[in-house]
């Protein structure tokens, strides 16, 4: 049994917290949280489990953590529990720019643990079907473009939209492509906040491909939308509404488009338990620690461009 603490018990990490204490692989043992006002809340949720203010007071009763604190607090904890030899799970952004995520990789090396990071857009049950299917669209180069917009919701404003919203549509491209960035060219407006809320950025790739994405906390409904085109046509899905939809040049005209509803995942409670099958396989995450690093290089050449 694999005894984790939870290290956040905020918007997030409360539902990190319930899966925690669903699966059989882990003993939920520990929840952290600064936040005195919320532990009697926490207590009658989770009755067994020990509640403590910081990550000192039980460091030494866990093998492995899950991290949903705002990202600033990302990589003081994980140099900490790095230190222990502790398996660590951490929300996405891995840690909060560049700099930080140099000293990572190479404080992280040569480690015999797990670090994953929590990209959860990945568990869409689309995404196997989707790249088999990219095969359909041609020879590279292939557009990618994603809408991720949404009405203001006053949370997240320490970050910019680009780390809230747009690193999932990033992650995803990578994900994909899985080549270099070569050119960056970004429109952002500040329209609520003191950080990014609106932003559309073009990316290429040193294969040619190119992205557009489009991130706004600012918009007028709720939209999640992710498509790639080629020169045999298009694969486009609507995340929201879990609908896949081609439209191929060998497809007839009265029937241009092919659609299909997939089905809903529980993308949380998928993560950590891969995280848990890599920790007793000791295998490699979906997303690990260069993934997630690489990720982060992104963000901070967006949102300075
Ligand atoms: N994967 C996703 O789709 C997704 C969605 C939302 C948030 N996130 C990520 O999850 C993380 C948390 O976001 P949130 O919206 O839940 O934040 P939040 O502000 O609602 O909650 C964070 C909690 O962490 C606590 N905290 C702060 N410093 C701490 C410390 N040093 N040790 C322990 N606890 C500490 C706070 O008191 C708070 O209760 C962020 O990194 C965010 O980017 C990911």
């Amino acid at each position: 049994m694999i005894k984790v603490a939870l290290i956040g018990y905020g918007y997030l990490g409360k539902f990190h917290a319930q899966k925690a204490e669903s699966i059989d692989a882990c003993e939920l043992s520990a929840i952290v949280e600064p936040n005195l006002d919320i532990h009697q809340t926490i207590k009658e949720n989770f009755p067994q489990v020990k509640i403590v203010q910081q990550i000192n007071e039980v460091i030494n009763l866990i093998d492995a953590a899950l991290i949903v604190t705002p990202t600033s607090f990302h990589f003081e904890l994980i140099n900490k529990l790095i230190k222990h030899n502790i398996h660590i799970f951490c929300e996405k952004p891995i840690v909060a720019n560049s700099d930080q995520a140099v000293e990572l990789e190479q404080i992280a090396k040569d480690l015999d643990i797990v670090i994953q990071v929590g990209h959860s857009e990945r568990y869409h049950n689309i995404w196997s079907e989707f790249k088999e299917d990219l095969s359909l669209l041609g020879q590279n180069p292939l557009h990618w473009y994603a809408i991720r917009a949404g009405v203001f919701k006053d949370r997240a404003k320490d970050v910019s939209v680009i780390d809230d919203l747009m690193i999932h549509d990033l992650d995803l491209v990578n994900m994909f492509t899985q080549s270099p960035l070569k050119n960056i060219n970004t429109n952002h407006f500040k329209i609520r906040t003191d950080n990014i809320d609106h932003s559309v950025t073009n990316l290429s790739f040193e294969n040619n491909d190119s992205a557009t994405l489009i991130s706004s906390r600012n918009f007028t409904e709720e939209r999640r939308e992710f498509w790639v085109s080629g020169s045999k046509g298009t694969l486009y899905v609507d995340l929201m509404n879990k609908v896949y939809r081609k439209s191929l040049k060998e497809y007839p005209i009265e029937n241009l488009v092919n659609e299909k509803k997939y089905e809903p995942a529980d993308h949380l409670m998928l993560e950590q338990k891969d995280f848990y099958n890599c920790i007793i396989e000791k295998s490699k995450p979906k997303v690990d620690l260069n993934q997630g690093c690489k990720i982060v290089h992104w963000l901070d050449q967006i949102k300075n461009n």
